[in-house]
């Protein structure tokens, strides 16, 4: 039986920051921002760390799954602003959650997090290793990012989506299928330079501000465009499905035009598109289950529904993952 999602539910700080914000004092334009890149605003966690994003986004999450918070015996965390280098941020959401018999885990593949993390935890639920694993996709992207640095800091934001993974009640239904990659000629186009331990903090890197985001943007969109749409194009081939069977492409928000140019190779027409980036910005591992929680809220997505999840990200990482909907709201 396939694993599936059987909860979802997700959080955003109260703060925004609109591109009015950045015209104050960066050379860039409201304008500029909507054009290249679909964003509006975004949200910013002005105190607390992820982890503080995670646990309300959970708590609604096991709410809605009508669960005892006992049960889950994993929690998987993806995320590139983890509360620490360690612990996991896994074991401080456990701790705040107060989940007594459970282990887990965080994984880092920045953008594609959540997608990597949805496959790692429907091959546990597969393989019966879990049975209920908490899967949190989270970033406090704001907590990496140079604000003088025009060419990042007006792209991210924070947020969290937090969704209960389980086995399926019926074969045709949950996580059908996957394709992920990872690629390491994309370090050099996008990455955090300093912190690891490659380069450890001194005074300089921090001077240099090299532990904030570094991205190459015009590569970066060329390897994101063909990466994010060819994948896309390939699960529904593999699947056999045609651009009508799709009811949603669920996409990572990093760009409007890198969400367009995947629909266009997919043959799906925008209103089958989740789209919230004029909203939320990039909110790195959170975009997925930010939307599909959204969506579900709205009563837009209903038992049956083809929804094709894709994204692209530093690494570099990409991927698809088909869900055949399992549940109405
Ligand atoms: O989620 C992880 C994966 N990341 C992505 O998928 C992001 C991929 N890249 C992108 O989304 C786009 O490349 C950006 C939105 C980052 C940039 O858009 P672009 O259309 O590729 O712009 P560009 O990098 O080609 O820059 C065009 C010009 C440059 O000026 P010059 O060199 O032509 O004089 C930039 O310096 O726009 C300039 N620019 C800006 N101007 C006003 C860069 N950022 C800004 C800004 N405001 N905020």
């Amino acid at each position: 039986m396939p694993a599936t999602i059987t909860a979802i539910a997700h959080y955003y700080p109260e703060d925004k920051l609109t591109n009015k914000h950045f015209e104050s004092y960066l050379d860039t334009s409201d304008e500029w921002i909507k054009t290249r890149t679909g964003i509006n605003e975004r949200r910013i966690m002005k105190n607390g760390a992820t982890s503080d994003m995670i646990v309300p986004a959970a708590l609604k999450c096991i709410e809605n799954a009508g669960i005892d918070k006992q049960e889950i015996d994993c929690i998987i965390v993806a995320t590139v602003t983890p509360d620490h280098m360690y612990p996991s941020t896994a074991a401080v959401v456990q701790h705040k959650l107060g989940i007594k018999n459970v282990w887990g885990f965080d994984i880092s593949a920045a953008c594609s997090g959540f997608l990597f993390a949805l496959k790692t935890a429907a091959s546990l639920v597969e393989s019966g290793a879990a049975k209920k694993v908490l899967l949190c996709g989270a970033d406090k992207m704001s907590s990496i990012l140079n604000m003088n640095d025009r060419n990042t800091a007006i792209l991210f934001g924070d947020a969290a989506g937090v969704c209960l993974i389980e086995k399926s009640n019926d074969d045709n239904y949950g996580i059908l299928d996957s394709i992920l990659h990872i690629d390491g000629i994309g370090g050099q186009y996008l990455n955090q330079k300093a912190g690891g331990s490659a380069h450890p903090a001194t005074k300089e890197t921090v001077e240099n501000m090299e532990h904030t985001v570094y991205q190459d943007g015009k590569t970066v969109f060329k390897y994101a465009v063909k990466g994010m749409a060819d994948v896309s194009k390939e699960i529904m081939d593999k699947n056999n499905l045609t651009s009508e069977d799709i009811s949603f492409l669920v996409p990572h928000q990093a760009n409007l035009r890198i969400i367009s140019a995947t629909a266009e190779r997919m043959g799906v027409g925008m209103d089958k598109v989740m789209v919230n980036i004029e909203k939320y910005g990039n909110t790195t591992a959170a975009t997925i289950p930010l939307c599909i929680s959204e969506w579900l809220e709205a009563g837009k997505i209903k038992k049956g529904d083809n929804l094709i999840l894709s994204s692209f990200g530093a690494g570099f990482t990409w991927g698809s993952i088909y869900v055949k909907w399992n549940m109405n709201k």
